[in-house]
């Protein structure tokens, strides 16, 4: 822990309380709260934890006014450039890069895990042929628990590393298995001899019936959507990991509450909000309608790819996503695709609106990924559960990182009631 260097002082109700400050690497000073209640008898209300840091961590940092997104000190461009998701994974779960030697071994053991428990597959088959790739997800990963009871005793160092191992290995066959259940093809087994993505990317289209080569490109673009979404500090997912296991809950549940999380539209499921925004507007000449109900108070619609709690500047995943998408579509030979130039005369419109520019309203990560993810032939429903793929490193890290703080608690906000004072229950033929 950090140590207090100086102190912020609260005055209220004749009351003046000396509360510790803390001083990040980088980022806003912290204002230490936890003793409020215990010396003020008050608590403070942050509905959304808008100015709430609720850890301390060592993993990710996010500069929102600068667009700066970095991984234990790494550029996130960087990394996209240079990296690969695998590298990205261990640098995020072990604090460092790893040596030539250590990325093999990590490699090897990630690949050794990709199968999953064989009587999982009648997992699969109990869900609705149409049902969501999402629900099958939070439904298996919570199964895990259920399968593999030689990683869920949270006190173990081994077992920890080995339930991580499990989650970064198995979420790629776990999530091309909930496609191919959906389409009613035969599971893809996973093969040892290629890369992570390329693997994802045979397990999802590849059939019994016929060979099937990965396009290195794809690959690559595979590889640059896992990377750009591996860890985002403490996002709302990220949180509810880290709230599930705060109660010591196993690390299956907690990544299955993770999922349940990102599911919806105004985190994980944007992806998808936003392609099918997309379609709805169609061409070209409809963007300025969608544009003025996006700007319209009395209209819920909001732009989807557009806005970030944290970003109030260009979202810097999003520059890499635009030139990926760029590349695949060239390699695919869709650069007229009609989608993609309603994308891209939205995101001008748009920034050129003065109505964006003063809220900071800019594309996020999730404003280019599912046109790239449409040309390589995944269905809308498959963005979130390729997030949820790609994010199961950041959950684990947070997790691991957590797990291992020695002041770890239980957490338990409070809130401000505003309900009913006490009172005497009423017979029901006197209500
Ligand atoms: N379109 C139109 N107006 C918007 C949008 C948008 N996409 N996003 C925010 N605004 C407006 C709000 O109406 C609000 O206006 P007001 O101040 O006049 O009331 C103002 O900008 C601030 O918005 P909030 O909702 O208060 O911002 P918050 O930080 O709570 O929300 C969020 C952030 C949820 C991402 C929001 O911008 C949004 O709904 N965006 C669309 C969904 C999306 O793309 N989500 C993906 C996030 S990235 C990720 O999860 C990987």
């Amino acid at each position: 822990m950090v140590e207090s260097t100086k102190n912020a002082t609260l005055s209220f109700d004749g009351k003046t309380l000396e509360l510790p400050m803390y001083s990040p690497t980088s980022g806003p000073d912290v204002i230490d709260i936890s003793k409020l209640y215990a010396q003020g008898d008050v608590f403070t209300h942050d509905p959304g934890f808008t100015s709430t840091s609720s850890c301390e961590s060592s993993i990710t940092f996010i500069d929102g006014e600068k667009g700066e997104l970095l991984h234990r000190g790494y550029p996130i461009d960087q990394l996209a450039e240079k990296s690969h998701y695998l590298e990205v994974c261990y640098l995020l779960l072990y604090g460092e890069l790893p040596t030539a030697a250590q990325l093999e071994d990590f490699e090897t053991r990630v690949t050794r895990h990709t199968m999953v428990h064989e009587q999982m597959h009648n997992f699969f088959r109990g869900f609705r042929r149409d049902a969501h790739p999402m629900a099958t997800m939070v439904g298996v990963v919570g199964a895990m628990s259920a399968f593999y009871h030689d990683s869920t005793d949270i006190t173990d160092p081994w077992q920890r590393e080995v339930a991580a191992i499990r989650l970064i290995a198995k979420l790629p066959t776990i999530a091309a298995m909930a496609y191919k259940y959906s389409v009613g093809q035969p599971f893809v087994y996973p093969r040892n001899d290629i890369d992570y993505a390329s693997n994802f990317l045979r397990m999802c289209f590849a059939v019994p019936a016929e060979e099937y080569e990965v396009n290195p490109i794809l690959s690559r673009a595979m590889d640059r959507i896992f990377t750009l979404h591996a860890d985002h500090e403490q996002n709302a997912s990220t949180s509810t990991v880290r709230l599930a296991s705060s109660s010591g809950a196993n690390p299956f549940a907690c990544i299955a509450a993770g999922i349940a999380c990102l599911w919806g539209p105004a985190h994980g499921g944007a992806n998808q909000a936003c392609l099918e925004m997309l379609q709805e507007i169609g061409s070209v000449d409809r963007i300025p309608e969608f544009i003025a109900r996006a700007k319209d108070k009395n209209d819920p619609f909001r732009l989807m790819g557009f806005g970030h709690r944290v970003y109030k500047n260009f979202d810097p995943r999003a520059k890499v996503m635009k030139q990926s998408a760029d590349e695949v579509l060239d390699l695919l030979g869709v650069e007229n695709n009609p989608i993609l130039q309603v994308a891209k005369e939205l995101e001008a419109q748009a920034l050129a609106d003065p109505y964006f520019a003063e809220k900071k309203l800019f594309p996020n990560v999730d404003f280019y990924s599912g046109i790239i993810l449409e040309a390589m032939g995944f269905p809308t429903s498959m963005f979130t559960p390729i997030f949820a793929v790609s994010r199961t490193i950041g959950w684990v890290s947070q997790w691991k990182e957590q797990i291992s703080d020695p002041k770890m608690r239980i957490g338990r906000p409070r809130q401000l009631y505003t309900g009913s004072g006490a009172r005497d229950y009423v017979d029901v033929e006197n209500r």
